[in-house]
């Protein structure tokens, strides 16, 4: 089966490139089918509605199956946020978004920058609409700065997962991916797409 991975953030294609490898899918790019310039919007307040509006519209204008996630970092000191907001807040760069995080948090004390990712990954059928939904977290901390390994993308510089001592952006894609919203997402959706690929 073709699936479409709807997403123009290069982070998440590689993850899911790595996640879903072990699959017999074919994984097709927005550039694959020209959609690259098909920026979805994100208008809801959940994940959910969100990820399967944009998983409905890339199935709509490719007619293959598509893939779209929304995720964010829901910090408890901050009551949640940024959350569904996450692309949104702070400036146009990942280092921007960092820094004003870091920022709004220099004052609380350890135990208040607990943190998480959320992820809620859906599929869409190009004939049907109908959507298939793989929820993950993975729990930990927002650190007292951007730390220096350059791997992963987005918040990934000052998070750092429960059981660790580094940020994500230090963990080789493999290990985050085993511990990741993301990953986690996409290992309860793992049944769901070996079906699909089955009809
Ligand atoms: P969206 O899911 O594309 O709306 O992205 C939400 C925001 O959360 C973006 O700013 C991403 O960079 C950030 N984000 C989502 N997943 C991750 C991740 O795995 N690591 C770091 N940041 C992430």
């Amino acid at each position: 089966m073709d699936l479409l991975i709807g997403t123009s953030n290069p982070g998440k294609m590689r993850e899911y490139a790595e996640i879903l490898g072990e699959l017999s899918l074919r994984l097709i790019s927005l550039r694959d089918v020209g959609l690259q310039s098909l920026e979805i919007d994100e208008p809801y307040a959940t994940y959910a509605e969100n990820a399967a509006h944009k998983a409905r519209a890339y199935a709509q204008a490719s007619g293959l199956h598509a893939l779209a996630d929304d995720s964010g970092l829901e910090v408890d000191a901050l009551d949640g946020r940024p959350g569904v907001y996450s692309a949104r807040y702070g400036g146009p760069t990942d280092r921007d978004r960092n820094i004003k995080l870091l920022g709004e948090l220099a004052a609380m004390p350890d135990a208040a920058r607990t943190a998480r990712f959320l992820c809620v990954v859906a599929v869409a059928d190009p004939q049907m609409g109908a959507v298939e939904y793989g929820h993950g977290t993975v729990e930990g901390a927002v650190g007292y700065g951007i730390c220096e390994a350059t791997g992963g993308f987005g918040y990934d510089a000052v998070f750092i997962p429960e059981g660790f001592d580094v940020c994500f952006s230090a963990l080789s894609p493999g290990v985050k991916n085993s511990l990741s919203h993301r990953g986690n997402a996409m290992r309860s959706l793992i049944p769901v797409l070996r079906r699909m690929a089955h009809t």
